[in-house]
């Protein structure tokens, strides 16, 4: 079983995924990394070059090569639940966790972010801040149907992130779900 966490950019996924893999001793495989190593372009050249129809595609081949996998904690990238057969195949072996965090903190966390330059291309032309407001309204509901389990991520610290989840990992080991 995988610990997936999911949520839009800059609720933490990566930063909380590397951690939590530290913490139960698991190797940690972020899909927007995956997707750069095997490619060998960024997230924004993939964009530029094929456009985004195309980076969905190679991110749902990513994601059905994750079924095989078992015990990671991984970080997918915030577009993942757009497609239904992505959030199929992570839930057949892992545990959804979504991280959420208020527009401001999630816009003040990428604008700070060395990774959004070659990772977060625009997905709209909104303008940064607009962006994501509007496409966390639009995918809302996907993620919280996506996840069995949430975390505000806004005002806490990572160590305390990664307690509550090892907290919820812990109630699902109780309960023989895990
Ligand atoms: C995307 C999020 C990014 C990356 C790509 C598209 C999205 O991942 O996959 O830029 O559609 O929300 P992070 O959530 O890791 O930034």
């Amino acid at each position: 079983m995988n610990i997936v966490l999911i949520g839009f950019r800059g609720t933490g996924k990566s930063t909380i995924g590397k951690l939590l893999a530290n913490r139960l001793k698991r190797s940690f495989v972020d899909t927007d990394e995956y997707i750069i190593n095997t490619t060998g372009k960024t997230i924004k050249e993939i964009f530029q070059e094929e456009g985004e129809k195309k980076f969905r595609q190679i991110e749902a081949d990513t994601i059905a090569l994750l079924r095989v996998m078992d015990k990671k904690i991984i970080a997918a990238g915030g577009g993942v639940v757009l497609n239904n057969k992505n959030v199929e195949t992570l839930k057949s072996n892992g545990v959804l966790i979504l991280l959420e965090a208020a527009p401001e903190i999630i816009h003040k966390r990428i604008s700070l972010d060395e990774k959004t330059m070659h990772q977060r291309p625009s997905l709209t032309d909104k303008g940064a801040f607009e962006e994501i407001k509007h496409l966390i309204k639009q995918r809302q509901k996907l993620y919280d149907e996506a996840a069995s389990h949430r975390i505000n991520t806004s005002n806490k610290s990572t160590e305390e992130i990664v307690e509550e989840i090892l907290f919820i990992i812990g109630n699902l080991k109780a309960e023989g779900n895990y």
